[in-house]
């Protein structure tokens, strides 16, 4: 697994969008054979999608071959309520740049079947070749997408009942009433991310450090559920310093000094 460290979310948010953005440049999408991306909401992405609108508009990069599939969606919120991650995904990204409206995917958490809903969103993967890259970020508990502690490491995309942890962190987001943050969700699985040719994950801030420390330094754990990034040929995390509180300072030496080299650079985007 890489780890790139980085001074600030700023950095890390620039140095994750120029990275995404030489990936689909560099794989040169057609119609018949686009880049697929997964894609996550919360907090973690929104430097890397102001990084990718911009890119985008200083004419860096096309989206128009692109396919996008995202994570996970809350069950039984209105598409157009402003915390959906429907509603989020076309205000932080989809609405800036030239992206086909059918080439995005996002689970609908409104379906009057959701086991259908669920298994029909893993043959959609299925249909456009799998997924290029998958980017993500994580829960203070861990958890990748919605898959909380104690999921299934070969999970695929399912209904999840969110923890108490969860729903607390994600109150923010509901006026701080927890009582008004669905309980259940729609979760692509661990399975399923793993099944992506690549895997980029976004961790960020202090209240991430006990996290990325066991994931780090210890093993593949279902309570700690992004740990399954070790198994993975390309799994990278992308961090920043305030995020590696918890790790040991030889850990943190290692990888800055074996990763000097990309941290420097920005990829190449041309
Ligand atoms: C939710 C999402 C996750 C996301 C997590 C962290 O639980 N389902 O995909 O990684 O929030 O959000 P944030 O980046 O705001 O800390």
């Amino acid at each position: 697994m890489r780890i790139l460290i980085h001074e600030n979310y700023e950095a890390l948010s620039n140095w994750v969008a120029h990275y995404i953005v030489r990936k689909i440049n560099k794989a040169n999408p057609t119609p018949d054979k686009p880049y697929v991306l997964g894609l996550p909401t919360g907090s973690s992405p929104i430097g890397t999608y102001q990084q990718l609108v911009q890119l985008y508009k200083e004419g860096n990069v096309s989206f128009e071959n692109v396919v996008t599939f995202n994570m996970d969606e809350y069950v039984g919120l209105p598409k157009d309520h402003p915390e959906s991650y429907n509603y989020f995904m076309w205000k932080h990204l989809f609405s800036h740049i030239d992206i086909a409206k059918e080439n995005v995917h996002i689970l609908d958490g409104n379906a009057s079947d959701l086991d259908a809903e669920c298994a029909a969103y893993e043959e959609e993967i299925q249909k456009v070749g799998g997924i290029n890259l998958f980017l993500g970020g994580i829960g203070p508990d861990g958890h990748i997408a919605f898959n909380e502690p104690g999921s299934s490491l070969s999970s695929r995309t399912r209904i999840k009942t969110l923890t108490y942890d969860t729903i607390r962190a994600n109150a923010r987001f509901f006026g701080n009433d927890i009582n008004k943050v669905p309980k259940t969700a729609l979760t692509v699985g661990v399975g399923t991310i793993m099944d992506a040719g690549e895997l980029v994950i976004i961790i960020s801030g202090y209240n991430k450090a006990r996290a990325l420390q066991k994931v780090v330094e210890e093993g593949v754990n279902h309570m700690w559920t992004v740990s399954m990034l070790q198994l993975h040929q390309r799994g990278m995390i992308v961090c920043d310093e305030e995020s590696t509180m918890e790790l040991k300072v030889s850990t943190v030496r290692y990888f800055k000094d074996i990763e000097q080299e990309a941290l420097r650079h920005l990829p190449q985007i041309k």
